[in-house]
């Protein structure tokens, strides 16, 4: 990530700063595969206890983390700059954020209002204390389409959580207000402005970096954020909208999205070199699913009994959720954390090529791809038991988990090399 010319060694933070956020994401999704192990309820209606408690174990506990991690590695390249205090910031918002998704799961799970306060508290000093630093950054970053991208996602986080808290607060009958459409709003800033708009900002530069393609349309990357970002603040005063405008609106985000899954795969398929890599395969299949949650959405505008089931807002998340997010995100951590085990290794040492590891021997191919298997087969599990919760939960919830076993392990394997190596940590 810090290949782009520029960056010295020096500005980069000290590898245990993002790598903390990379192994304890996987934690939490190791936690998502046990809640559905233990009951059909996470799978069997979008609103209960069970349910919500997984949405947040991926959208907090796994992507959050990740993401976080992620840009505080990222942002010193995007902004020519490093982020204020980063040590402090990585080290508070990352304890913050993992007990403030446990207690927000332990609301969820058990109704008290004391763990929603907990968890409120928490995610909103892990958020306050991570937008703060990130806004001083991209305040400062040079017109760039990624750091542009950067900026609406984060300031869609910003709604996210301030209507999360509020909705939580609700639930813990702490506050009695009406918040009609906010459950909506929260949802469509989580998953369109935060989730997406950031994995597209990201890719704008990864993709090509990465996979050798041909850049994306300049078109594409410079006004997608911004107009997404325009159409969700619309959509957001939806009761206040004719029903018309809104089916319009969320046209719109659809085919923002189909454009960008598209143009992907397109620029993938043009990619210079052919050979196999597991971040490339998992970004495909994150595609993939990305437009197949388009396609079920496309159902229910058309098919009304669809759209009122239970297994329609269920197959919507899995898809978006696990089949698309989770999916480039893990994509990413295998290129992320050998690189930054490998670029780290050879600033301190200043090493010859050949006396450290390359970046492609810091984790084993084959764990890596029977990993993605694993992978794989959580995503048709977890589609087959929304149809069939009760007969199916056990199986999904223990390949889950031990999809994300096999994950952490992987990335710790890059660690043990680099320490095997002499690598410091901080
Ligand atoms: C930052 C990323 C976040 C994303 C992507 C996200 C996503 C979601 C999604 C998709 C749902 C709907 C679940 C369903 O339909 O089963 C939801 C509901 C909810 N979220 Fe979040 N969430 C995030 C952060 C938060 C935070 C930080 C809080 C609290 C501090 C929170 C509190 C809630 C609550 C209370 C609900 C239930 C809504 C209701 O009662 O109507 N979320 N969230």
């Amino acid at each position: 990530m810090n290949t782009q010319p520029g960056l010295a060694f020096e500005q980069a933070p000290p590898f245990s700063l993002p790598l903390r956020f990379f192994l304890t994401a996987p934690l939490f999704l190791i936690a998502a595969g046990i809640l559905i192990a233990l009951t059909p309820d996470a799978l069997a209606s979008r609103w209960t206890p069970q349910a919500l408690a997984l949405t947040h174990a991926f959208t907090l506990g796994f992507l959050a983390m990740v993401m976080l991690g992620a840009m505080l590695q990222m942002l010193p390249v995007v902004a020519g700059s490093p982020v204020p205090a980063t040590r402090l910031v990585a080290r508070a918002s990352h304890i913050a954020l993992s007990l403030g998704t446990a207690a927000l799961m332990a609301g969820f799970l058990s109704g008290a209002a004391r763990a929603y306060a907990a968890g409120v508290v928490l995610l909103l000093a892990a958020f306050a204390i991570f937008i703060a630093a990130a806004a001083v950054s991209l305040v400062r970053a040079a017109a760039n389409a990624t750091a542009n991208g950067m900026r609406f996602a984060v300031m869609s986080l910003v709604f996210t959580v301030a209507l999360g808290a509020a909705l939580a607060l609700l639930r813990a009958g702490w506050w009695n207000g009406s918040l009609e459409g906010a459950s909506a709003a929260h949802i469509g800033f989580g998953l369109l402005g935060w989730i997406f708009l950031l994995v597209a900002g990201v890719a704008w530069q990864v993709v090509p970096m990465f996979q050798m393609t041909p850049p994306y349309p300049p078109r594409l990357s410079r006004w997608l954020a911004g107009v997404m970002f325009a159409l969700l603040a619309l959509r957001a005063a939806a009761p206040l909208l004719p029903h018309p405008v809104v089916i319009l609106l969320d046209a719109g985000l659809a085919a923002g999205v189909l454009m960008f899954a598209f143009h992907t795969l397109d620029l993938q398929s043009r990619r210079r070199r052919k050979l196999p890599d597991i971040t490339l395969d998992y970004w495909r299949f994150g595609m993939a699913s990305l437009i197949a949650s388009v396609l079920a959405w496309m159902l229910a505008q058309l098919w009304p009994a669809w759209a009122d089931s239970s297994a329609y807002p269920l197959l919507l998340g899995v898809l978006f959720l696990f089949g698309f997010a989770v999916s480039v995100v893990a994509g990413m951590l295998y290129k992320i954390v050998p690189f930054l085990a490998w670029f780290h290794l050879q600033a301190q040492l200043q090493a010859k090529a050949g006396t450290i590891p390359n970046m492609k021997q810091m984790i084993d191919e084959k764990s890596m791809r029977l990993q993605f298997r694993l992978h794989l087969a959580t995503l048709a599990l977890l589609i087959a038991a929304v149809a069939w919760p009760a007969a199916l939960h056990v199986p999904a919830g223990i390949v889950l988990a031990l999809s994300a076993l096999m994950l952490l392990g992987n990335l710790s394997s890059a660690l043990r090399r680099y320490l095997q190596h002499g690598g410091q940590l901080s």
